[in-house]
Formats: structure tokens, sequence, C-alpha cells
């Protein structure tokens, strides 16, 4: 993301063009490629609400609101979600705390107006407007944010740094909900004045932090949903539209070679007849359907012990002679992937061998023999321990 001497990380705005540019250019040069510093994006810029409204609009039932309160010394962070008690204003220190309400154009017709200049964006792109206020030191940590974001300066002065560096490590602290970075490098630092923008594209790390006295920013958020999210959201609409009488269908079915096997044929007959297929490998796809199948219309799933049997228990019930009976809801299925084979029970994987994960499939009772080895102990336990197979005493004559 390294900025180029044709491309300035820092440009001058005007009322006429509040990105330094036309909005065509910022799109093409930095729209979700590279940060962009606008200095004076809102000549003349006037603050929507006061700090007083912002607060009580935090107290507001619905209103998503946080109080972070950083204690500098310990480093140690604390966050209180709303809706917030008036009291808790009372109880803030002078310095290094900050509030933030989310949605604000959503509660204020004036904050809602500043949506106007951000025409140029698809409109369902735009997700919220965030404003923080802050005293001196306060802010919520170097983090990044998954989204792109214009960062207006409001009120007051807000000391910013980011770190356009792509390999920078994006790790998170482990100690706090707020998901801030363990390490940031800054490479720029600014200090914003109000009229002036931010504009961060996603994943780029930045910590902003008021500076000298009371300071307001509007973070204006774009949403953009996961693939994940997309995936999810385009298969269950694919699903309502397909008939129940187009299933998976397999006439031309040869005898199976091992029982329970999920084999190279029937991953075929998937990757035909999914329109989703395509984006899994074929481990990919022979682990979700492994669990799948297993997991399908399944009334009952057997319960886990409530208290586990240990290895050596479990192999002195299998050296008295004990066998393993499945547990009739148990259903497996199994499979052989690039990194060995795996056995499903009722949607949940397990590391297998071949052989073993046949033999669970074919036989409801399993007779253990000398054969087993310790992962075939590892794997037998770990069934047991989830409730799949029972041991069982052997019948006395
Ligand atoms: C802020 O504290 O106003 C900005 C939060 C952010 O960096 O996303
Ligand atoms: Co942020």
């Amino acid at each position: 993301m390294s900025q180029s001497p044709d491309l300035p990380i820092e440009v001058r705005g005007s009322a006429r063009l509040p990105l330094g540019m036309s909005p065509a250019r910022f799109l093409r040069n930095y729209w979700q490629k590279r940060p962009l510093l606008i200095r004076n994006a809102f000549p003349d810029f006037q603050l929507p609400l006061q700090p007083e409204d912002l607060a009580g609009l935090a107290c507001e039932d619905g209103a998503l609101s946080r109080l972070i309160v950083h204690d500098a010394k310990l480093d140690r962070w604390r966050v209180k979600s709303g809706p917030l008690d008036e009291a808790e204003f009372g109880k803030t220190p002078d310095t290094d705390w900050t509030l933030l309400v989310q949605d604000v154009d959503k509660w204020d017709a004036d904050v809602a107006q500043l949506l106007e200049h951000f025409r140029f964006l698809p409109s369902w792109r735009m997700d919220d407007i965030m404003i923080s206020y802050a005293e001196p030191g306060g802010g919520v940590g170097a983090h990044v944010d998954q989204y792109d974001v214009f960062l207006l300066q409001a009120l007051g002065q807000r000391h910013w740094a980011i770190s356009d560096d792509p390999h920078a490590p994006k790790a998170f602290r482990p100690d706090i909900e707020l998901k801030q970075l363990a390490h940031f490098e800054p490479t720029h630092e600014w200090l914003l004045e109000p009229g002036d923008m931010l504009y961060l594209p996603p994943n780029l790390a930045h910590d902003g932090v008021a500076f000298g006295g009371p300071c307001m920013t509007i973070s204006v958020g774009m949403r953009a949903p996961s693939q994940a999210e997309l995936t999810g959201d385009l298969a269950d609409y694919l699903a309502e539209r397909l008939s129940d009488e187009q299933r998976y269908a397999d006439p031309d079915l040869v005898p199976a070679k091992a029982a329970g096997e999920i084999d190279k044929a029937t991953i075929t007959r998937l990757k035909n007849s999914l329109p989703f297929a395509a984006a899994l490998d074929e481990d990919g796809l022979r682990d979700w359907f492994g669990g799948f199948i297993t997991r399908y219309r399944n009334a009952q799933t057997p319960a886990p012990l409530g208290k586990p049997l240990t290895e050596p228990v479990l192999r002195k019930k299998l050296a008295d002679g004990a066998q393993l009976l499945r547990h009739p809801w148990s259903r497996l299925a199994w499979t052989r992937g690039r990194n060995g084979c795996t056995l499903f029970a009722c949607g949940q994987g397990y590391p297998a061998s071949a052989d073993i994960a046949t033999r669970l499939c074919e036989q409801r009772t399993l007779t253990p023999t000398d054969t087993l080895d310790a992962n075939d102990i590892a794997l037998l336990l770990a069934l047991v321990n989830d409730g799949h197979l029972l041991p069982r005493k052997p019948r006395r004559r």
C-alpha cells in the first residue's frame, strides 16, 4: 500500500471539493486502497451536535454507546456499554476517557445531513455515523476496522497515528475486549483540526487520541458483508427456491468398496450438482459433507459422558473383553483426505485410520482386536466419551 509520489497521502480540500479531488479520482486512487488525509475538507465546519446531546443520547434505551476509560499508568482499559446512567459522567476522570455513540445519524437529522456529502458512494454501502467525545488522552487504542471509514474532526484536536505497512502485525492484545493491536508502529502521524478528515481503507492500523482539550470525531463508517455472511444468505436464498424433489442422486452408484466411506464418486456428484461446491477444494467438500450428512435429520444425538473415561480405564475394559456398542443415534461416515482419514459422528470429525473407520461404520458392535494401535485407542476413547460408543461387558455363557 506504499504511497507513490503521484498519489500524495495528504491533500487540501475546499467547499467545492471536500475530498481535495473529484470523487471519481478519489475512488480510483484511494478508495479501498490507501489512506488519505484531507486538510480543510469541511471549511468552517459547524458542530451538528453538542457534547451534552451526545451524552444524553448515550443514556437513551436503544442507543449503542460505550464509555471507555484508560488507566494509562497500568495500561488497563475499562469499557462500559450503554445505555449509560447520567451519573457515569460525574465519575469520569479529567483525562483519558472517551464516549462513543453509534448510529447517531438515525437519531439526529443534522448529523444525518452530513451523509449528503458522501452521495458519491452507494447509500447501501453506508453503515452509520458514529460520534466520539473524548477528553485529552482519550481514545480506543490502536486497532483495525473491517470497513472503510471517514474520520472527520468535529471539535478540538485529535492526534492520529496510522500504519500503512502491509506487513504490520495484526494480532490482538489478548487481555481486552476492545480488540486492540498487540503491536503498533505508526508510519504517519498528524494532528487534525476541526474540518480535517482522514479516510482509512479497511484493515489499516490506526490510533486516534484526543489532544489538548475536549475532542469530538465523527466517523462515517461503511459496511461490507463478509464472504461468509454473503454465502450463508445466498445459500438460504437458493435453498428456498429449490424444490424438494431436487435431491442428492446417484443413478451411477456401484457396489460400495468400504462401508461408510464418502468416496470420490460422491464428491464428484456433489460438485456437479451444487452451485457452491466450486468454492471448496475436494478436502473442503469432503469435510463439509461428512459433517453435514452425519448431522442431517438426526432427531437425537448421543450425549457425552458426564464423567469421561480415562485411557487406562478404557484399555482395562477392552483387555477384560468389553465390546463397544454403537449408540443407536450415532450416525457415522468417513472420508479420505489429503492429510489422512476423518471419521464423522453426528457432525463431529475425528482423525481415524481407514481400517478402524470402516470397521466402526460396518459393525454395530465392535469387538476390539490386537491390531488396535495408540491412535485407534485415542479415537475409541473420544467416541466413548462423546457418547457414540458404549462399552459393554462380554456376555457370559
Ligand atoms: C474515535 O475514537 O472517534 C474513532 C474510533 C476509531 O478509530 O474507529
Ligand atoms: Co477505528
